[in-house]
């Protein structure tokens, strides 16, 4: 690479591998080639990008993490408006919308439907110009967006550019979308927000919209979204032949690198029509995005110009909706749960209603900011939304249906169990009660923790029984479950000889757990099940657990400073280190995790860097410290061995530099089971 012509040929041929690579991985799910290999590519062009500005494009693969700030969003106007869609809400209305097609096209006794779900996420324009991702806008009011290509850039199944020979591109092209953000990424999201104290998305189709409207493109970045392209607005078409018909536009769109919705069909007539809607209807729950209907649209390009538009929807395209799952009720009664933990939950507790076939009576509300945005409160009548599987909602208040003598919620100021004062941290959007284990309804839900599935697993032992225990005073703390007699049981609502015999026996016979389950069951904060498992893993036994200091827990991976202040608050509590020493004198054996010595990874320290395709990472960490390797999250001089994974980031560098040995996660498995 002496001359600048050959410079200028690496650095495209340089876009043209990591877009390939970066769409097998991304889109396709089917990486071609290794991590450290595409690093080194992007590596390169990083550094030719530095050394010759005059070939960083923008739309370098190196352009996407946006991470300047915008100063607002520039107001762009589309090529061809951006359309909306007229609805249809049942059979009717869609032999209707038929009726009126057949009526314009002279001739003929049915068309052709392109039939797609209908995504409930945000759509967006993106101008490709020579097969580059030149801008990206919001729909705004159908002829003017605002310019979002900074966030746009971040989505990574979108290509910067598109794959194929230049030649066969349209000069222009506004190819149309929907940008949406997957339900379980939206829980999570969520979950994620409520932990800051930030404010939660009322759902999917919210947080991506908030999303794409971040002046901060690495706030974009961070969230995960998605694209499919589904429509065509303006085109150059120059030396480009467009395709017929729009399953043909989609199919293009495909091999140009753009996610379509793989459940896209072609009707032949309205009944197709209508089969494909109840298919689609069966399997939206099992849909990892939200839908809210399926679009038809005249296959027919030519059909579809000489059928027009009237004002901003086409004739040519409708949406059939799914029936809306809410529904009225009327609110008996605002309570207060206390979580495991303390935090103050609102429950919304109301007449039964049956929303799109189950009944539905309660509903949490998630803080009292929610309760202040809706101004709940009881007796309103309210509009109640079930999203499948998701806990009901509550969107909205009749405020017309409101008695003149209501009064509007405020945060309770004392625990609804145990009365002590209530608190809101600073910055928290929730209201805890901090009196622990000395509130009953912090005990109840902390051994019904206790006695779960993935912690002491005690059959027979449910939260009703665990309740009535609390409630009679029969237990007061995890040992005393141990302590209870037949003689104690017997007598309560329910039991009889037989059945309190088989609960004590079954309480008995679970006093054996692994210590990361024993860990897990003590309920300490920020410590789930695979947290338990490092601990239990790290520590080996629970007098090491007992006497860790805070040097200790941050040397262990997947531990920061949050869970191990909780950890170590929990352990610096004499209380706490009393109930676990009763409960080793009761009977109680958290198993010893068990470590062999005789692998060649035995007493090793180990860095495992990147993902792996064979085993979890976790599960991989699990086995070599069972073998008695030291796994550490830093490479040091000190370091044995780094196995690398997929993406294997900066670690890889590092050792390679420090000449540390590199395996692979194939002879780290051989390795582990020799
Ligand atoms: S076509 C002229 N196809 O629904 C055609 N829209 O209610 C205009 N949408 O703004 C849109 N999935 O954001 C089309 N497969 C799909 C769609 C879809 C979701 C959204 C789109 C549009 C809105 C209209």
């Amino acid at each position: 690479m002496k001359d600048t012509l050959s410079i200028k040929e690496r650095v495209q041929e340089l876009h043209q591998l990591i877009n390939l690579h970066a769409h097998n991985y991304h889109s396709l799910d089917k990486p071609t080639i290794e991590d450290h290999e595409y690093d080194a590519l992007f590596n390169e062009l990083l550094e030719l990008e530095e050394k010759f500005p005059e070939y960083l494009f923008d739309f370098s693969p190196s352009q996407r993490v946006g991470g300047k700030l915008l100063d607002g969003f520039k107001k762009v106007e589309h090529i061809a408006p951006m359309l909306s869609l007229d609805n249809a809400f049942n059979i009717d209305d869609m032999k209707d919308f038929n009726k009126r097609i057949l009526d314009r096209i002279i001739g003929t006794e049915s068309v052709e439907y392109s039939c797609e779900p209908k995504l409930d996420g945000i759509a967006v324009n993106l101008t490709y110009i020579d097969g580059h991702l030149e801008i990206a806008t919001t729909r705004g009011d159908g002829k003017v967006g605002e310019d979002i290509t900074h966030n746009v850039k971040t989505v990574n199944t979108i290509p910067l550019t598109l794959i194929g020979e230049q030649s066969e591109f349209p000069k222009i092209i506004e190819i149309r979308g929907e940008v949406f953000i997957e339900k379980k990424d939206f829980d999570r999201e969520n979950k994620k927000a409520i932990k800051s104290g930030e404010k939660t998305f009322a759902n999917p189709r919210n947080a991506a919209a908030g999303s794409l409207r971040q002046l901060d493109p690495s706030v974009t970045a961070s969230r995960p979204l998605k694209y499919f392209a589904h429509g065509i607005g303006h085109v150059d078409e120059n030396k480009f032949e467009m395709p017929k018909s729009q399953h043909e536009i989609l199919k293009l769109y495909n091999s140009w690198g753009l996610p379509v919705n793989p459940l896209t069909k072609v009707a032949n007539d309205v009944e197709d029509c209508e089969e494909y809607f109840t298919y689609i209807t069966s399997k939206r729950e099992e849909l990892p995005y939200e839908i809210d209907g399926v679009v038809y649209k005249v296959n027919d390009l030519k059909k579809q110009t000489s059928l027009g538009q009237v004002s901003r929807a086409p004739r040519w395209a409708i949406a059939r909706k799914f029936p809306a799952e809410v529904g009225m009720t009327y609110i008996k009664k605002i309570s207060f749960q206390v979580g495991r933990v303390g935090s103050i939950t609102p429950v919304a507790e109301f007449n039964p209603v049956n929303i799109g076939g189950v009944v539905v009576s309660h509903a949490s509300i998630h803080n009292f900011d929610e309760i202040e945005r809706l101004d709940v409160r009881e007796g309103d009548t309210v509009k109640v939304k079930r999203a499948g599987d998701v806990i009901p909602q509550i969107i909205s208040v009749d405020i017309s249906k409101r008695k003149k003598l209501s009064s509007k919620i405020s945060p309770p100021k004392k625990c609804p169990s145990c009365k002590s004062q209530l608190s809101k941290p600073e910055g928290d959007a929730i209201l805890r009660c901090n009196a622990g284990l000395a509130c009953p309804a912090q005990k109840s839900e902390s051994l019904i923790h206790f006695v779960s599935r993935n912690a002491f697993n005690i059959d027979g032992l449910g939260e009703r029984i665990v309740e009535l225990l609390v409630e009679k005073k029969l237990v007061l703390n995890f040992a005393d479950l141990f302590k209870l007699k037949v003689e104690d049981v017997i007598d309560l609502d329910g039991f009889a000889e037989k059945s309190a015999n088989n609960l004590i026996d079954s309480i008995q016979d679970g006093k054996v757990v692994p210590l990361s389950r024993f860990i897990y069951a003590l309920g300490i904060r920020e410590v789930g099940e695979a947290t338990a498992m490092n601990l239990a893993l790290n520590f080996r036994n629970i007098k090491r657990f007992l006497d860790a200091n805070e040097d200790d827990l941050l040397e262990i991976n997947d531990i920061g400073p949050v869970a191990s202040g909780y950890i170590l608050e929990f352990l610096e509590d004499k209380k706490n280190v009393y109930m676990v020493q009763e409960l080793l004198s009761l009977g109680v054996d958290p198993k010893e995790v068990e470590i062999t010595n005789d692998n060649p990874f035995s007493s090793k320290s180990i860095v495992i860097t990147g993902s792996f395709s064979n085993i979890a990472r976790s599960q991989l960490k699990e086995e070599l410290i069972r073998v008695g390797a030291r796994v550490s999250s830093s490479v040091s001089s000190k370091t044995d061995f780094l196995i690398v994974g997929d993406k294997p980031g900066s670690k890889l560098k590092k050792a390679s530099d420090l000449g540390i040995k590199i395996l692979e996660e194939g002879d780290a498995i051989k390795i582990l089971n020799s």
